[in-house]
């Protein structure tokens, strides 16, 4: 009797207890109280993240009815206040997450991703997630679709543009430090928003470059490259993670329960949740994956898609799915409370609604300098014959040549999705007003906008030359040539840009072309025809003053590619740690003559109407002053499983300009289980060294940094001779290397 009573008082305080309310109760302990309270329509609601179409009462009342768990795209900060305040009076008061693409940047634009990356600054880039994360909570989003971790070897996708570029090694680094940004040191923190890994995974690898294309890739490139950054960020707390459009290997990755569930649940214990691509649970159909959307719901769900995004095939058929025995309630719990779980995290339940700060941060100038800071450590010095450049004193005119050189929004790059081209400095006016009292400036715009087939400025634009003592010339893509669905099959400059440039050179004034662009292009036939290559990307709000600041001289730029530059789209996918092969090509087999001789030289992999090396390497990039490398030196030689290496390196300024520069470290497994890059990446320092200054650079090489996934995926480092490279690009001829055993 008295055990029935017990009994009785526990089930009724239980029924009528507001754990899941306490602040101060266990997260575990809350979540598993709010799903006791939930009906199974409140739990499939919070499956839902829907597109803000249009604020109107409907929308209010399918929140207030427990409906809807997110919202992307939600538009202002009012209409976010009232989504949640709906969201609040539901029946159990559960509020909702936010989501936006801050891409790069939030109403301060930053460079955008490809060119965060060429930063090799990992503070910078995490400095540059926490403004955008600032800016973003102040309108009331509380979850970044950052960053985008797809490792792309190819530049005729469009989307190669959001990405941290070819190297799994550096875009686990960046990713990890993008993360902190948005996330900060906690979920609650004032300024942290939940942050989210995509496209999981394997997405850039898509066929020639198409964007939503299929992807086959082996399990063990899979897991040594393309799982890599995923895995990384997993480790370091990311919130969520968003499943892609690609069918892997024959199982889109929406309802791919091998990558979702075994590997990142089981093997990394990832308890965020995953949201899918817009849509990608109703593309399971025309993927031929699921017969309907039923089914479709059937497959994401079971596979691990937590939360789908704009379709509504769980809304519409889970029930159903459960009372069939298809899908178990458990399972809907386990995804359900993976949700709650951050919301709780992000203390969503205690503090709902955006809090408005006294001072707006939006594009104050500490995040202005740091959206310039990020666009000149980004930029990237390809050529500059005779030091060229910094333009010097005796400089009195100054052709400005290209629309790009005055284009608000082609400055911004592909999602950007808050930022306004008003706030934007062009480089045309930042080099006006920063040298316009002391330089003559003569624009002229060249061409009407980067795409167009007009060659009516042409002569204007010789004639503006011809009375200058230099030309800058602005080349490349428009904003608009880049991102989602904007993939190209040529990568060159787009419309009548090279014309332009080639008929300029005919002046013989000295040119500098300065390229804004989203991927990395093809520009062969200009290297010839002007002195100096800035490759800017697309900069962010600060184009100006970076490229201005760089141009004159007021600081070198500092940049190195995360991305190799083909010298043709024929070579690609041309990457850096790509396998040796059987018959690898030699550089006597460089520079031969276009042509199909009988007996091709050697037999080996290459082209023989291009050169097989690349127009620009991975890692590479000048500077105003020159970086002299020596004492390349190892602890010791031969290593066992639980030694390090000492490395360390002497890196001199030798030439007259204070500069940065990014030392680079690779290793090559000359013999493995499986077959091993040439090269791979493990490690990388920035420093800035005064002209004569010399600095030793460290790094600690550890069997954990040998390690890869063999046939049988184990991860392994396996005992062997390696050789280790450091030096300032991916190389051969920039590197020192020394050798080492593992036994
Ligand atoms: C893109 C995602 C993006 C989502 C929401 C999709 O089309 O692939 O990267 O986060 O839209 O805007």
């Amino acid at each position: 009797m008295k055990k029935i009573l017990l009994l009785i008082i526990f089930s009724f305080t239980m029924s009528f207890s507001q754990t899941y309310r306490d602040p101060n109760a266990n997260i575990e302990d809350r979540i598993h109280d709010l799903l006791s309270k939930m009906t199974l329509e409140e739990k499939i609601g919070q499956m839902q993240q829907k597109n803000l179409d249009e604020m109107n009462e409907n929308v209010l009342a399918e929140v207030k009815a427990g409906k809807v768990g997110s919202f992307l795209n939600a538009g202002n900060i009012q209409n976010i206040i009232s989504l949640q305040k709906a969201a609040l009076n539901s029946r159990l008061g559960i509020p909702l997450i936010i989501g936006r693409d801050v891409i790069h940047g939030y109403k301060t634009v930053l460079p955008i991703p490809l060119a965060q990356a060429a930063t090799w600054n990992p503070e910078l880039v995490r400095k540059g997630a926490e403004i955008a994360a600032i800016e973003a909570k102040e309108e009331g989003i509380n979850w970044t679709f950052s960053p985008m971790l797809d490792i792309s070897r190819d530049p005729r996708w469009g989307r190669i543009a959001e990405s941290l570029g070819e190297d799994p090694y550096l875009s686990s680094v960046l990713g990890v430090a993008m993360i902190e940004g948005f996330q900060g040191k906690s979920l609650n923190s004032k300024n942290s928003i939940a942050a989210c890994g995509k496209h999981y995974v394997g997405y850039g690898a898509t066929e020639g470059g198409r964007d939503y294309n299929t992807t086959l890739i082996p399990e063990s490139e899979l897991r040594n490259i393309y799982l890599k950054p995923f895995q990384a960020v997993s480790e370091n707390g990311i919130a969520t993670f968003m499943s892609a459009f690609n069918d892997l290997n024959g199982v889109p990755t929406s309802a791919n329960s091998f990558t979702l569930k075994t590997i990142l649940r089981d093997e990394w214990k990832f308890d965020g949740f995953v949201v899918s691509d817009w849509g990608a649970i109703s593309e399971l159909i025309p993927h031929g994956f699921a017969k309907d959307g039923k089914e479709a719901a059937y497959k994401a769900i079971n596979a691990g898609v937590n939360m789908e995004m704009v379709s509504q095939h769980y809304a519409y058929n889970l029930r159903n799915l459960i009372n069939e025995g298809k899908v178990d309630i458990n399972w809907i719990d386990k995804m359900v409370g993976d949700i709650l779980r951050i919301k709780f995290k992000l203390g969503l339940f205690e503090n709902p609604l955006p809090q408005i700060p006294e001072e707006s941060t939006i594009l104050s100038d500490f995040h202005k300098q740091i959206a310039k800071e990020s666009a000149i450590e980004s930029m990237v010095l390809l050529q500059n014959t005779d030091n060229f450049l910094p333009l010097k004193s005796d400089i009195k005119s100054v052709a400005i040549i290209g629309s790009l050189a005055d284009s608000q929004i082609d400055q911004m790059g592909c999602w950007n999705v808050e930022g306004k081209a008003k706030d934007v400095i062009t480089p045309l006016s930042a080099i006006k007003s920063e040298f316009g009292d002391n330089i003559q400036i003569n624009y002229c715009k060249g061409y009407e906008n980067p795409r167009s087939s007009s060659k009516d400025y042409f002569e204007k634009a010789k004639q503006i030359v011809e009375k200058s003592d230099a030309a800058i010339v602005f080349v490349g893509e428009d904003y608009l040539l880049t991102g989602e669905s904007h993939s190209r099959a040529f990568i060159n400059l787009p419309g009548i840009q090279e014309d332009l440039v080639l008929e300029l050179a005919k002046t013989n004034k000295p040119i500098v072309l300065v390229i804004l662009s989203g991927r990395p292009l093809t520009f062969g036939s200009l290297t010839n025809a002007v002195k100096s290559i800035l490759f800017s990307w697309h900069p962010g709000t600060m184009s100006g003053p970076a490229i201005s600041d760089i141009l004159f001289g007021k600081v070198s730029p500092s940049g190195k590619l995360p991305v190799t530059f083909p010298r043709s789209e024929g070579q690609i996918p041309l990457y850096y740690n790509h396998k040796n092969t059987g018959r690898p090509p030699a550089d006597n087999q460089l520079g031969r003559k276009i042509g199909t001789p009988e007996n091709p030289d050697g037999f080996a992999s290459y082209y023989l109407d291009v050169d097989f090396t690349p127009a620009y390497y991975f890692g590479f990039g000048l500077s105003y002053t020159k970086f002299v490398y020596s004492d390349l030196q190892l602890s010791r030689n031969v290593i066992t499983n639980d030694d390090k290496i000492d490395v360390s390196v002497k890196v001199t300024n030798s030439g007259n300009f204070e500069a940065k520069e990014t030392v680079q470290l690779y290793i090559r497994d000359l013999v493995g289980s499986l077959t091993r890059p040439v090269k791979e990446l493990k490690g990388f320092k920035k420093i800035n060294l005064k002209p004569g200054e010399s600095q030793i650079v460290r790094f600690e090489i550890s069997v954990h940094d040998l390690k890869f996934y063999d046939i049988n995926m184990n991860y392994v480092a396996e005992p062997g001779e390696f050789h280790l490279f450091v030096g300032s690009s991916s190389n051969k001829y920039d590197l020192l290397q020394a050798k080492f055993e593992l036994k």
